[in-house]
């Protein structure tokens, strides 16, 4: 089970915290949250232990193993989850590691940005011949993905590849361009439940594709996400309920001025994570409008941060700097593989303290070091703890942060499924690329750059 301690974060041990009582004031609200997931729960929970949706993906990754690379096109909800998982369960130098080291299984690319030299620098160590493209879309509308698709499937054109053989689609079981193609050209596809959002959808043909096709135990990871989503359902107490507890200090700090909230993992394989869940906190949780309509620009601006790295490069702002964040971090107690630091100048007592000693118990000391200094700073902190990284435990993570930001977004009284705030910049974009349809929107941009005051070297 992962592991939570809310110490360093109570009023009671720190000045001007978030104290018991402050929970106990809000645990009405909590309680109200639990009570309507308990009857209503969100798309993603229904997800977790629904195994029907598990055949189709254990039988295409069977297929897609096959290949030298497994290429993943996608962005957001569709890329980060996939990255995710990667990150803290394959071999961080996976890639060069020989096919025989891989158990014979893909490598693994991302093609998110249309950045031209990060596209071209993956066609450039890849070949087509010997590749399978996972285009992921729930939209199939997506600018980024849509090209980045067009430019494979140029490639595949023209070195005489049948797409089918090299594409794999994971889209809206009927909406979109890209099930459209999927029919007309009987390319493989998988669905993506109607009911679950880009970035609530790790734990779906999304994420889990490219998880079973580089040999990752999917229904370990799902387990794990029921588990912790059992642990919610079955806890009335606000004080032993994970979710309801950080909830509930993470939006009374926000209340307090705290609008920063600073995942810091001391691991890099659980750096992807915190990139995920960027995602996840943001997205769900700024918005300007409340769910009755009043004007409340809710949320907290998530910032990922490294263990020990940041150390020397973030954490003298942490300490010093604005007291406006709340600061989680995420601690292995068994890493998979450990290092002795060997007893060498045993004369040099500037050095004897590391001497025999091992990087795990460095690295979590260090972790503990952190936080109990920023406890004497006033600075809240929580710590999160994994047992091992495994699949259980980062399902256990993914169930866990989806839950979480959901009771956030009904103590913020806002919509935590919709993201309004991007369409803009998405319409901007049609219409600055002449998108059909979008000529009034190309009118009024040309409109708006006539009256600026330009203020250009
Ligand atoms: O969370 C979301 O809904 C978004 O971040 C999407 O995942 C992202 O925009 C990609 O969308 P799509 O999967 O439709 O291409």
């Amino acid at each position: 089970m992962l592991k939570f301690d809310f110490t360093n974060a109570f009023g009671e041990n720190l000045s001007d915290g978030v104290r018991y009582e402050d929970i106990k004031g809000i645990t009405g609200r909590l309680h109200a949250f639990l009570e309507n997931f308990r009857q209503n729960p969100p798309g993603f929970a229904k997800v977790f232990n629904d195994q029907s949706h598990i055949d189709s993906i254990l039988e295409m990754a069977e297929k897609c193993k096959h290949f030298e690379n497994f290429v993943l096109v996608g962005i957001g909800g569709s890329a980060l989850g996939n990255q995710a998982i990667q990150g803290a369960l394959r071999h961080p130098m996976w890639n060069n590691l020989s096919r025989e080291k891989r158990n014979n299984l893909p490598r693994f690319f991302v093609m998110d940005n249309v950045d031209p030299e990060q596209i071209g620098s993956i066609l450039d160590v890849i070949d087509p011949a010997e590749s399978l493209f996972n285009v992921v879309s729930k939209s199939g509308s997506t600018a980024e993905t849509m090209s980045n698709y067009l430019i494979v499937r140029g490639l595949l054109e023209t070195r005489g590849l049948n797409p089918r053989d090299h594409l794999v689609f994971t889209t809206d079981p009927v909406e979109g361009v890209l099930r459209k193609i999927a029919i007309d050209e009987d390319i493989p596809v998988l669905d993506i439940p109607p009911n679950v959002g880009g970035r609530f959808s790790v734990l779906t043909s999304v994420g889990l594709l490219s998880a079973a096709s580089l040999g990752v135990d999917i229904k370990k990871m799902l387990d794990g996400a029921q588990e912790e989503l059992d642990r919610f359902k079955e806890e009335d107490d606000t004080f032993k309920n994970p979710v309801l507890l950080n909830a509930a200090i993470h939006y009374l700090y926000s209340q307090k001025g705290k609008s920063i909230s600073v995942m810091m993992p001391y691991s890099n394989a659980l750096y992807t994570l915190a990139d995920w869940y960027r995602q996840l906190w943001a997205e769900s949780l700024g918005k300007e409008k409340s769910l009755t309509g009043e004007t409340v620009h809710a949320g907290q601006t998530p910032i990922k941060s490294l263990g020990t790295i940041d150390q020397h490069s973030q954490v003298q702002l942490y300490m010093e700097g604005p007291n406006d964040k709340v600061i989680t971090f995420l601690k292995v107690e068994n890493f998979r593989r450990n290092l002795k630091i060997p007893v060498i100048h045993q004369d040099r007592k500037e050095l004897s303290y590391l001497c025999g000693h091992e990087l795990e118990e460095l690295i979590n000391y260090e972790q503990e070091a952190t936080s109990l200094a920023l406890l004497e700073h006033g600075r809240p902190n929580l710590t999160i703890s994994f047992e091992s990284i495994d699949e259980v435990e980062i399902g256990r993570f993914f169930g866990y942060y989806e839950i979480l930001v959901t009771a956030m977004g009904h103590l913020y009284n806002i919509n935590t499924f919709d993201q309004p705030g991007v369409e803009l910049g998405k319409k901007n974009t049609y219409a600055l690329m002449n998108r059909k349809g979008y000529e009034n929107q190309k009118a009024h941009i040309e409109d708006l750059k006539k009256n600026l005051k330009i203020f250009k070297i």
